[in-house]
């Protein structure tokens, strides 16, 4: 709760991501997911932190700057230009935006390295293990897959340095049980998975139940593109511990750039894609745990956008341009498009065929139509102004209750980020609507002078859904949705308030013919 304004607050962040080549279509689909939902929390009057950014040091970085003869800040910074560029062509409303390379996140991961060295959750030791290079991980022996990096599928390397480690074991149970009875993980089916591969509990011949997890790597000598440690400085703070702290850094913990830890901390929602799951799903609370910091709710994780049934990313070279989509289809259809295909938990397998299926069927024909042919019709039987009599009939009563009925669903989707299915419900009411015109035949209706009452409120009751819909939607497609509102003459009363009343149109609206909203998408020519 915000004591200045006394509104609820909620804090919304994705991952920060790598700057060690240009953004694509998965970065854009966790970043559109959570605008999406930040959108959709100020429309329901919290005060919305939402943050992102870019996690800027390491090895690869260091190496990909030297091959280009520039320093690594130079490097990121060109890299950085491209994500931010991309985030204001996609509608992204972040409030905060934060590098690694920032300052005060540098002071402030220095201190909490210190802080948890000083209680004894890091110690110094060696580390031997298999490395994937260019994932910047080590494995052990059991974690690879014939042999080779799991994440990636590539050649490991057998490396040894000395490094500084955080004990995990501490945290095993306080975790397992995070995972396992409370609604931390989303979807929650993940957490067998993740208690078997990485906190492997076991009871030993006592009787006492023991964990397997292993401690965490936390520093690096053999690079220096890192956040020293203050006390041993040849180590960098190695990629985890700097990573996740940005969480809390970036309201200005354990520094004095920001000041709203108190406020926003613990976080409603860090959105993830299962790659970096384990990393928010245990280190992140056993981190939390070590420094005595209250705990983030929720950690939702969504699948992969896959490519040929491979996973879309820089290294595999597979990526699509979301800025060429972007021109080519539209922002707010790509961003409709990604949203409707993602489950939270499921890969969901890129197609343009699928896309264009997709943004015709329910955008051109679905959403579109039912705007364009609304209007035309107003404007053809009623010069562009309902007039005020009214007649109530034969499916009404059905409409008003679906349209009325959406916003309590789309509340609950949206609390469970389960975006494709808010979408999904909210485009079902679109049916329901031009399903509504079969129905009521206005085109017959105005032929009849005695139907004009009738035919006023079938297209008022058309109107008025058409605003309950788009106003749920702007949320997610926020630079179309008020061009609805002006076609539907709906532009002062497009209220969340009122997204679940029937009926605030004024009876003698007027609207305006616009373009479409939605073009339709010539497939052949595609
Ligand atoms: N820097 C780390 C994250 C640190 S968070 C404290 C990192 N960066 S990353 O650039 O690799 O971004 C990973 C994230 O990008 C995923 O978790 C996901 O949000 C998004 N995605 C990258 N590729 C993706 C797909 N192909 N599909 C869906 N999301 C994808 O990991």
């Amino acid at each position: 709760m915000c004591k200045a304004c006394d509104k609820k607050t909620f804090y919304i962040t994705t991952p920060i991501y790598y700057p060690s080549g240009n953004p694509h279509i998965g970065h854009t689909y966790t970043t559109v997911a959570c605008d999406s939902i930040a959108r959709y929390k100020r429309m329901q009057g919290y005060d919305v932190m939402f943050l992102t950014g870019t996690d800027e040091h390491g090895q690869k970085i260091e190496e990909k700057a030297k091959e280009r003869g520039i320093t690594p800040k130079q490097y990121v910074d060109e890299i950085v230009a491209v994500f931010k560029k991309l985030w204001e062509y996609m509608n992204i409303s972040y409030d905060r935006y934060i590098r690694t390379t920032d300052d005060y996140h540098v002071e402030s991961v220095q201190k909490i390295f210190k802080e948890l060295y000083d209680r004894g959750y890091i110690y110094k030791g060696e580390y031997a293990g298999k490395y994937c290079t260019p994932c910047e991980s080590f494995w052990t022996e059991s974690q690879l897959v014939d042999g080779k990096c799991p994440d990636c599928g590539r050649e490991v390397i057998e490396a040894k340095e000395e490094a500084y480690f955080f004990k995990m074991t501490p945290f095993a149970e306080r975790i397992e049980k995070l995972l396992t009875e409370t609604d931390y993980l989303r979807p929650r089916t993940r957490a067998t998975e993740l208690v078997n591969n990485f906190l492997q509990p076991s009871v030993d011949e006592n009787g006492n139940k023991t964990y397997g997890l292993e401690d965490l790597c936390v520093s690096r000598t053999s690079f220096s593109w890192g956040i020293p440690v203050t006390f041993d400085t040849k180590h960098v703070v190695y990629v985890w511990i700097d990573a996740l702290s940005n969480y809390i850094t970036a309201l200005g913990y354990e520094n004095g750039a920001y000041d709203d830890y108190k406020k926003y901390w613990p976080a409603d929602v860090h959105m993830v894609a299962k790659d970096i799951m384990r990393f928010h799903a245990i280190i992140w609370p056993a981190m939390l745990m070590a420094l005595e910091q209250p705990l983030p709710q929720h950690l939702a994780v969504h699948g992969w956008i896959t490519f040929n049934g491979q996973k879309m990313s820089k290294s595999l070279g597979n990526v699509v341009d979301p800025f060429i989509l972007g021109e080519r289809y539209g922002v707010d259809a790509i961003r409709y498009h990604i949203m409707r295909e993602m489950a939270l938990g499921a890969d969901s397998s890129f197609s343009n065929e699928i896309m264009i299926n997709r943004i015709n069927t329910d955008l051109a024909n679905g959403l579109g139509n039912l705007v364009s042919r609304t209007v035309a019709m107003i404007d053809k039987y009623f010069g562009g102004t309902l007039p005020t009599d009214r007649e109530e009939g034969d499916f009404d009563a059905d409409l008003i209750a679906t349209a009325t009925a959406l916003k309590a669903k789309v509340d609950d989707h949206v609390e469970n980020t389960r975006l494709n299915l808010a979408l999904e419900e909210i485009f079902k009411v679109i049916s329901r609507a031009n399903k509504y015109i079969d129905e009521t035949t206005p085109w017959i209706l105005g032929k009849d002078e005695s139907k004009k009452a009738r035919l006023a409120t079938v297209l008022y009751n058309l109107l008025d859904t058409i605003r309950i819909a788009a106003t749920l939607l702007s949320a997610f497609m926020p630079t179309t949705m008020p061009k609805v509102f002006e076609q539907i003459g709906a532009a002062e009363y497009a209220t969340y308030e009122n997204a679940d009343k029937f009926g605030v149109l004024p009876l003698d609206v007027t609207v305006k013919r616009g373009e479409a909203i939605f073009p339709r998408i010539d497939v052949d020519k595609e």
